[in-house]
Formats: structure tokens, C-alpha cells, sequence
């Protein structure tokens, strides 16, 4: 098909663009164009199925009408409200449907505009909670190793992604990281949670020796580390790390930016494993990925641990200019109801025995070392090619896109999250696509 000369803008080199090899893309890029339901547009007319949500954010599909609209009459109606002392009905209502969705110990919903923002805003709320109770001592943070917590100076301190963190510095102080989960030799193939690992959380155990567990404010970790290349947690592992939490007076933070509203086919993770941390993240599916947006939150003794003193003083001094935006609230209060009105956590759950039965299909396939999978998340990962990581699954994911499915690549990991609204039509179209690309892989 001819090239859609409008869609294709003839100066590239302005955008810096984010975590992209600039250079390549711009030498040959991929412009999407336009996106319904599961499939996007390139400027050059082709359809290419979306087997990653966008960024594991776009949880309903793209171009969802009730969403499109809701932005559309909000910013005519109020486009922007300030945040601090004053407030707009939209962000109420949100908060409240956010709290309803959520476990019960979460009643209290914290704006912010991004999965790092959440993680920052967790992580500060989690020193001052302590602070506020006479425990001002408690100030290590602890993450765990392939951690992603985002890109800001406290989320990379306590992710555990080599990358992210070698080149910006000596980062936070008071900070320390437990082992990974991934045991490759014993996990390799698993469908779902593997049975072996749990103990990797007496890890925790470990570092609370060794600094005292009173001066540590709290553990984060992702339920299921997505960045990583899609780390599934052992059996018993978080209902470990829970309990040693709680043993300690550690406050555990689950970062469910992925894993929030219907990735693993429940509300959110917590639900999912049914283990309670005290305070969660989210961001992405809260809006659908259509504005940016994102939430902390948070059971009500540390909620309520704030509210003393004079009244007319600032409780917590955090906030962004857009937490709470009248258009992000109408996106997230649009999101929220159509992922309720379509069932569409219930869908993910329905699916996902097909979803992990055509993704372990492929253990066979070219270059293949492990299959990993859980509610609609799932990894390919590769053997990487001798003196040259990352460059396999580098060409797999530019050959897909040629080949019309969009797929994510982390080291030589394959990961992929697709729409919750996917049908086994296109988990078909992905799977048999990806395969016919690995074939043909060098
Ligand atoms: C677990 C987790 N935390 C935080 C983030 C950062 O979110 P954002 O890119 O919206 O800042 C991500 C993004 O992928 C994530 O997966």
C-alpha cells in the first residue's frame, strides 16, 4: 500500500525518544498511526495486532467509545481544576470507584500521573507513615534484584535492573535488595506459578538481620515482575515475604502497575494470590493507557496515621500538579466502567487457560529456552546470541512488527500482555506469527 505521506512527518531528529534505539528507529521507523479495538494502523496502512496492550496499559483495547467520549464532554465541561485545596467532583468519584474495585483494606486512593510517580509517592508515604508514628528510624528501603519501579531516583534505588540504575549515579542512600525469583534450571517451561522457590523470600530475613528490621520502612516488590521478563512468583513466596513483613513491623508495598485492573483476570494481584500488602501502585490500566494517570493505594491505619494534629494543616506534603486531572478522572471513571460493564477481568480469567496452552505450544520452536506465563501475561525467552545479548529478540520483535503482530522485547526476552477483550482468533494470529518469525530468526 502507498505511504500515507500525511501520518509521516519529515523531521525526526527533534524527538528524543524514550528507552529506543533512536538511531535505528529513525533510520527505518514504525509509526502507528491509529488503533481499534485489538489492532493499530501504521502510516503505511498496515494492521498489526496488539499482543502487548500498548505498554500493559490499554487493558480494554483501543478506541473504546465510552472512554473517547467522557474526554471529549470533560474537557469542554472543566478542563483543568487545581489540585492542592481545591477539588472537582470527577476525582471523588474515581477514588471511590477505584476503592471499590480494590481489596477491602484499601480505602484510600492517592493521584499521580505515572507508574514511577505511584512508586515515589509509596515510597515517601511509607517513611513518613512511620515517622508519624514515632519511627522516624525506620528509613531503608528495600527492593529486590530485576526489580522495575520505574525511572525516578527512588524507583530505580530500589529496582534491581543493572541499566536503569549503573549510569545515573550513586542513587539512594539506605537502600538494599533481596534475591531475585527466577531459577531458571528449576523453573524452566512452568505453566503458571512455579511449585519451587518460596524459601527465596527468607531473603528478606537476610537483610533485616543485617540492618536491624527496625530501621526498615518497607519492602517493594511487583507481584509478578513484568519489565524483568515476566518473573512469576513461587508458590508460598509473597505469603512468605507477607509474613515477614508483618513480623517485623515492615511495610509491604506491591508495585501492580501491570498487574492492577484485570491483568491476572482479578482486580489486582493482591486479590489474585489473595495476599495483602499495605500499600499498592498503579498507573496504566486505570485509564485504559488513554491519559496518563496513576494511583497509590493505601489501607486506612496508614491513612489514617496522617490525619492529626491542627486541622487546617497539610497532612502530607506530596502532590503533582495533575494528580486527580478533571480529563484523567473522567478517562479513569469511563475505564473503570467498561471494564465492568464487558466482565472483562472475568474475560482474562476465562481466556487465560488457552492464552497459556498456545504460548507453551511454542517450547519447541527456533531458539526457545523457557515459556513463562500467568493470568494474560506471558515470556518467550531466547537463547541469546553468543558475544551479542539483546539482539536476537531485538530482530524478532522488528521482523514481527513486519509481520503484523506487536510484541515486547526485555534482554532476550520475548513479553507479551495482550488486551483483556482478545479473542482465541488472535491469540491464534500472535502465536502462529511469533512462531513463524522465530523460525526464521538467525
Ligand atoms: C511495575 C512497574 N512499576 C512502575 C512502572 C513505571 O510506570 P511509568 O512508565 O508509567 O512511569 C512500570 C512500567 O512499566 C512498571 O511495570
Amino acid at each position: 500500500m502507498a505511504l500515507d505521506r500525511k501520518n509521516v512527518p519529515n523531521d525526526l531528529s527533534a524527538f528524543w525518544m524514550p528507552f529506543t534505539a533512536n538511531r535505528q528507529f529513525k533510520q527505518a521507523p514504525r509509526m502507528l498511526v491509529s488503533a481499534d479495538g485489538m489492532y493499530y494502523k501504521t502510516a503505511d496502512g498496515r494492521s498489526v495486532l496488539d499482543g502487548t496492550a500498548g505498554l500493559w496499559c490499554c487493558n480494554a483495547g483501543h478506541n473504546r467509545p465510552k472512554i473517547v467520549e467522557a474526554i471529549r464532554q470533560q474537557a469542554g465541561e472543566l478542563d483543568y481544576a487545581p489540585a492542592f485545596q481545591l477539588g472537582h467532583p470527577k476525582a471523588f468519584e474515581l477514588a471511590s470507584a477505584v476503592r471499590d474495585m480494590a481489596p477491602e483494606p484499601f480505602e484510600h486512593v492517592f493521584f499521580t500521573n505515572s507508574g514511577s510517580e505511584s512508586v515515589e509517592t509509596a515510597l515517601k508515604i511509607a517513611l513518613a507513615y512511620h515517622r508519624a508514628r514515632g519511627e522516624g528510624q525506620r528509613t531503608r528501603l528495600i527492593g529486590r534484584e530485576r526489580g522495575y519501579h520505574g525511572v525516578n531516583f527512588g524507583g530505580i534505588s530500589v529496582g534491581g535492573i543493572v541499566n536503569n540504575r549503573k549510569y545515573f549515579g550513586t542513587l539512594l542512600t539506605g537502600v538494599d535488595h533481596m534475591t531475585h525469583t527466577h531459577l531458571p534450571k528449576e523453573h524452566a517451561h512452568t505453566k503458571g506459578q512455579p511449585e519451587y522457590g518460596a524459601h527465596l523470600a527468607d531473603d528478606l530475613e537476610r537483610i533485616a538481620a543485617l540492618h536491624g528490621p527496625e530501621t526498615i520502612a518497607a519492602v517493594i516488590v511487583e507481584p509478578v515482575a513484568g519489565s524483568t521478563g515476566v518473573l512469576i512468583p513461587p508458590k508460598g513466596y509473597l505469603e512468605r515475604l507477607r509474613e515477614i513483613c508483618t513480623k517485623h513491623g515492615i511495610l509491604l508495598i506491591f508495585d501492580e502497575v501491570i498487574t492492577g485492573f484485570g491483568r491476572l483476570g482479578s482486580s489486582f494481584a493482591a486479590d489474585h494470590f489473595g495476599v495483602m500488602p499495605d500499600l499498592i501502585t498503579t498507573a496504566k490500566g486505570l485509564t485504559n493507557g488513554v491519559i496518563p494517570m496513576g494511583a497509590v493505594l493505601a489501607t486506612s491505619p496508614i491513612h489514617d496515621a496522617f490525619m492529626q494534629g491542627p486541622e487546617h494543616l497539610i497532612e502530607l506534603f506530596h502532590g503533582y500538579t495533575y494528580s486527580g486531572n478533571p480529563l484523567s478522572s473522567a478517562a479513569g471513571l469511563a475505564t473503570l466502567e467498561t471494564y465492568r460493564e464487558e466482565g472483562l477481568f472475568q474475560r482474562a480469567a476465562d481466556i487465560a487457560p488457552y492464552w497459556q496452552e498456545a504460548l507453551h505450544s511454542l517450547k519447541d520452536a527456533r531458539h526457545v529456552i523457557d515459556i513463562r506465563n500467568i493470568g494474560l501475561i506471558g515470556a518467550v525467552e531466547l537463547e541469546p546470541i553468543a558475544g551479542a545479548p539483546t539482539k536476537r529478540a531485538f530482530q524478532a520483535f522488528l521482523d514481527a512488527y513486519e509481520k503484523g503482530i506487536l510484541i515486547r522485547t526485555t534482554g532476550d526476552i520475548i513479553a507479551m500482555s495482550p488486551p483483556l477483550i482478545i479473542e482465541k482468533s488472535h491469540i491464534d494470529q500472535l502465536i502462529d506469527t511469533l512462531r513463524d518469525v522465530l523460525t526464521n530468526l538467525d
